[in-house]
Formats: C-alpha cells, sequence, structure tokens
C-alpha cells in the first residue's frame, strides 16, 4: 500500500464554489468542503439540492463559475483542458446514469480502465471476473448493457469506478437500483477501498445506508452546502468477515 507524507493533507479541497448553467441561477452557492486522504462522506439532501452539480465539478466535468477548487493539490479551475486526464484517471466515478459502452461486454467495460493504465492481459482475466464475481455478476461477465437490468449496470459501473483503486471514488446515488442487501454489500466494498486509502463521497437518497454506516455527511439545501456528523453511532462500516476481491487488496490494486 502507499503511504505519503501528505497523508494528512486534502486531496480535495472547494473555497467558494458557485456555479450556475448558462445564464440561470447559482445552483451552488459559496461551496466550501475539503476531502483528506482516506476520508469518507456521504452527499445528501433533496432532488434538486444540486448533488449531481457538485460532483461534475469534483470529477472534472464542469468547471465552476466562482471559487477554487484543488485537487491532489493543484488549482484545475485554471489549468489548461490538456492537464486534466492525468488527474481524471487518479479519480474513479459512478454516474447517475451509469455511462456504460453498450457494445464491450460486462467484462470488457470494467477492464477499460485497466487497459488504459497498460495493465496486463493476464492480471485483467484474474482480477475482472473476480470482481464482478463479487458484485454478483458471475453468471454476466460477457453479457452487453443493453441486456443487464439497472441494478446489474450500476454493478458493472462500480466495478469499473474501483477496479483501479482510485484515489478518490465519486459515486452518485450508486445504489439507487438495487435491493437493500446488495446496497450494504456495495457500500462494504466502498468502505473496503476507504480503509485502503481512497477518499469516498457516496450521493445517496438511501436513509437507511446513511443511518447504518458512520460516516459525515455533505449536505446540500438548494445549492448550499453544511458538514454534518454521522447519523449512525456504530463503528463506521463494522468489520466485516467479507474477503474483498484481490484487485483491491493485494498490494496496491491491479492497475499499481
Ligand atoms: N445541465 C443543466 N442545465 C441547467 N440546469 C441544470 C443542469 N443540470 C442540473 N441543473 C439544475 O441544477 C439544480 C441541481 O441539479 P442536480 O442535478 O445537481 O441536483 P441533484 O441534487 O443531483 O438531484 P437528484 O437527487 O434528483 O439527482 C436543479 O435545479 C437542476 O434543474
Ligand atoms: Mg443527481
Amino acid at each position: 500500500m502507499r503511504t505519503s507524507p501528505d497523508t494528512a493533507d486534502a486531496v480535495v479541497r472547494f473555497e467558494s464554489v458557485g456555479l450556475r448553467y448558462g445564464n440561470g441561477p447559482e445552483v451552488l452557492q459559496d461551496v466550501s468542503f475539503s476531502l483528506t486522504r482516506g476520508s469518507f462522506h456521504f452527499l445528501t439532501g433533496p432532488s434538486g439540492a444540486g448533488k449531481t452539480s457538485l460532483l461534475s465539478l469534483l470529477y472534472l466535468a464542469r468547471r465552476p463559475s466562482r471559487g477554487l477548487i484543488s485537487i491532489f493539490g493543484r488549482d484545475v479551475t485554471a489549468m489548461e483542458r490538456d492537464e486534466l486526464p492525468p488527474i481524471r484517471r487518479r479519480l474513479g466515478v459512478v454516474f447517475q446514469d451509469f455511462r456504460l459502452l453498450d457494445h464491450l461486454s460486462a467484462l470488457d467495460n470494467v477492464a477499460l480502465p485497466l487497459r488504459v493504465a497498460g495493465v496486463s492481459e493476464a492480471d485483467i482475466q484474474k482480477h475482472v471476473p473476480e470482481l464482478l464475481a463479487w458484485v454478483g455478476l458471475a453468471d454476466h461477465l460477457n453479457a452487453k448493457p443493453p441486456t443487464l437490468s439497472g441494478g446489474q449496470k450500476q454493478r458493472v459501473a462500480i466495478a469499473r469506478a474501483v477496479i483501479n483503486r482510485p484515489d478518490v471514488l465519486v459515486a452518485d446515488e450508486p445504489t439507487g437500483n438495487v435491493d437493500d442487501r446488495i446496497a450494504f454489500r456495495l457500500l462494504h466494498l466502498f468502505a473496503e477501498l476507504n480503509r485502503l486509502g481512497t477518499s469516498v463521497v457516496i450521493a445517496t437518497h438511501n436513509e437507511a445506508l446513511v443511518r447504518r454506516f458512520a460516516f459525515p455527511r455533505l449536505h446540500l439545501e438548494a445549492g448550499r452546502l453544511a458538514v454534518l456528523p454521522p447519523l449512525a453511532e456504530a463503528e463506521a462500516a463494522g468489520p466485516t468477515a467479507e474477503t474483498f476481491p484481490q484487485a483491491l487488496t493485494d498490494g496496491g490494486g491491479a492497475a499499481r
């Protein structure tokens, strides 16, 4: 596992960030927070409060209308477009609408970030099926997204986001299409990734999850953010007897 002297430093910092679409009103106002290495936050708030908008700034799909965003110590609001891809590769993203490639199998969708990182085919064939099996898709490795259910697609998207053990994982409503049993299993996967050093932000409407896992909340109401303490009192995620996929646990991930 990697350790570095900047462990305590913020990996993400927002300072007085505002966002408007076109000439519309600000949908995010004066948003300030920071994420340290290995932090875990839920992102909560009613529909339309600005969760996806905030996450889209975090995964560099948009630039803010005002304020400062720094990621891994670098001001991303001032960066040229061609400087962003190396930063993006350190971010794992689960999109609210999945964004899988329909012409590729589940296995090939999840393998994509590993192939981009130059991981060997032997490692891909070892790690990807294991992770897909862990999320309950052992029987769907070769299925293409249009033939999968919403919850199955969502799990492929999650596997793709975590397979190369990103430094920051951003997930937009990642359990919106699965039942509670699978939702808890997926949360344990995120918690394990987090335990290994990834900073995690999970946007969710699932109150049962927020009550079960003792993680603090970034809470949005009408574009304004408050950082709130955990709702759950239990130890975060709690101990688990689960054996996690090797891609996540062996010496720094499949892509490292
Ligand atoms: N592409 C866009 N163009 C214009 N307005 C947008 C766009 N995307 C979002 N908005 C507006 O920004 C506000 C915040 O939307 P956002 O999608 O961030 O909310 P959310 O908290 O993710 O909601 P949900 O829980 O329903 O996913 C809403 O008022 C929405 O109408
Ligand atoms: Mg949203």
